[in-house]
């Protein structure tokens, strides 16, 4: 009548498995776990320059559950947006947390993928196999830039009206079809409700999807060249009796714990930021912005968030107002050549030679430079320095052809290497 006692713990199992296999026939699940996390072989020389792929994931998800809850209490309306941000800061439960998580988690997500574009420049990953994974990459950088600008109109605080102005006008300088663009961009004869219903929908539906799929796809892509590593070699090329790459490991679990660690870290560092200093001195949420929009009054100061400012000084260091845009646009888009201009027969840093190492610190120093002068009003000091720092910004794409073919490089190991 009653069951053996040994088969209570082999039903449990089986139901599981039985579940299991009721998905997967029906569903790639365990297959599709196994492909890309436990039997996706992955470097095992990676280093912490390898963290900033699993934070900026951390950060896009923390940005849309951030986002979400916003939604639920914003009202995307001229009369009411600024109000209504209000709102969520004093009236709803828990609203300051959520919004300060979201706009310092802005900042944050630009820090980690700025970085995580500085680490394919130390390592090489953009180079072959990898170029469409850069490609996707810089689809998501430019997706993660037209999604921060249009967020920045919604608290229709002074500093989104102007920022949203000077911005938008910029189109203008289009011969022949300019000036009709601003106005069908904005949807008015000047940046209004309209402007402020269609930003809202783009940054809340249109992009957010566009990045979703973009990072999917980046790394599908990923996935089917394989990972870079410090070394810049390919792991592939060496395989164990097994016929898995000698000097790869299971992305799970060996690197699912190591990235656990790495997401800890960066929620404490935004965790200290939003609980003590989440408008950051005025870098991350700028004061203007505390101040409703007032189209008769336009702030003493105009300049974007931080991330935006290097491509920003960069407009303002040019006289002419369309070869202004043309250039910034020009210093955003020069990365996706770089799998083209990049003439080494080394990928990493470290078989490089002091040309390339000195052309990548002078454009990283190139960039912060900018990145402050952009903050900075526009001195006649200010534009000199920024002009000085563009022409060394762009001297590092336009000689790479050159410096990257000449560059003295060092021999490659055949075997990944463990030093830092
Ligand atoms: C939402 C933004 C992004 C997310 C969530 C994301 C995610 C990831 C992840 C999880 C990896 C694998 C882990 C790693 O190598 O760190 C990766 C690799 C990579 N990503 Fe991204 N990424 C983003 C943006 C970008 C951008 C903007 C670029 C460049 C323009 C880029 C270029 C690359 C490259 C080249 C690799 C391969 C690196 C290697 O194997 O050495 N990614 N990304």
């Amino acid at each position: 009548m009653s069951a053996a006692p040994q088969d209570a713990p082999v039903s449990r199992r089986s139901f599981g498995a039985s579940l299991l296999a009721w998905i997967d026939a029906r569903f790639p699940l365990t297959s599709t776990f196994k492909k890309h996390a436990s039997e996706y072989y992955a470097p095992k020389n990676f280093n912490v320059w390898y963290y900033f792929g699993a934070m900026a994931l951390v950060a896009l998800i923390l940005q849309l559950v951030t986002g979400l809850f916003l939604a639920m209490h914003y009202k995307p309306s001229a009369a009411e947006a600024f109000a209504s941000v209000e709102y969520i800061m004093r009236d709803v439960e828990w609203g300051w947390l959520i919004r300060y998580l979201h706009s310092t988690g802005a900042s944050a997500f630009f820090v980690v993928v700025y970085l995580h574009m500085f680490r394919s420049l130390l390592y090489g990953s953009y180079r072959n196999p990898r170029e469409l994974v850069w490609i996707l990459g810089m689809l998501i950088c430019l997706c993660l830039m037209a999604e921060a600008f249009f967020g920045y109109l919604l608290p229709w605080g002074n500093m989104s009206y102007w920022g949203a102005q000077v911005i938008v006008s910029l189109f203008g300088a289009i011969p022949g079809i300019g000036e009709s663009l601003v106005e069908w961009i904005r949807g008015d004869y000047y940046i209004s409700d309209s402007t402020l219903n269609r930003f809202f929908a783009l940054h809340v539906v249109a992009l957010p999807l566009a990045l979703v799929f973009l990072v999917i796809v980046h790394i599908l892509a990923l996935h089917e060249v394989g990972s870079n590593n410090p070394d810049g070699i390919e792991i592939d090329d060496v395989k164990d009796t097994a016929g898995h790459p000698a000097d790869g490991i299971p992305f799970h679990p060996y690197y699912t714990v190591k990235d656990l660690v790495s997401v800890i870290a960066f929620i404490a560092v935004l965790a200290a930021v939003v609980f003590f200093a989440p408008g950051m001195g005025g870098y991350f949420l700028e004061s203007a912005n505390f101040e409703p929009a007032d189209p008769l009054r336009t702030p003493e100061h105009i300049a974007p968030v931080w991330y935006f400012t290097p491509f920003y000084a960069i407009l303002r260091a040019v006289p002419d107002k369309l070869l202004g845009v043309l250039l910034m646009g020009a210093a955003v888009v020069a990365f996706l050549f770089l799998p083209w201009l990049d003439r080494s027969k080394v990928k990493s840093i470290r078989y490089r030679g002091w040309l390339y190492r000195g052309f990548l610190i002078a454009f990283a120093t190139s960039f912060l430079a900018l990145g402050y002068l952009g903050l900075q009003p526009a001195t006649p000091a200010a534009t000199n320095a920024a002009r000085v720092f563009a022409v060394v910004y762009f001297s590092f794409f336009v000689l790479m052809p050159w410096y990257s073919r000449v560059d003295r490089t060092s021999a490659i190991p055949t075997r990944t290497t463990s030093a830092l």
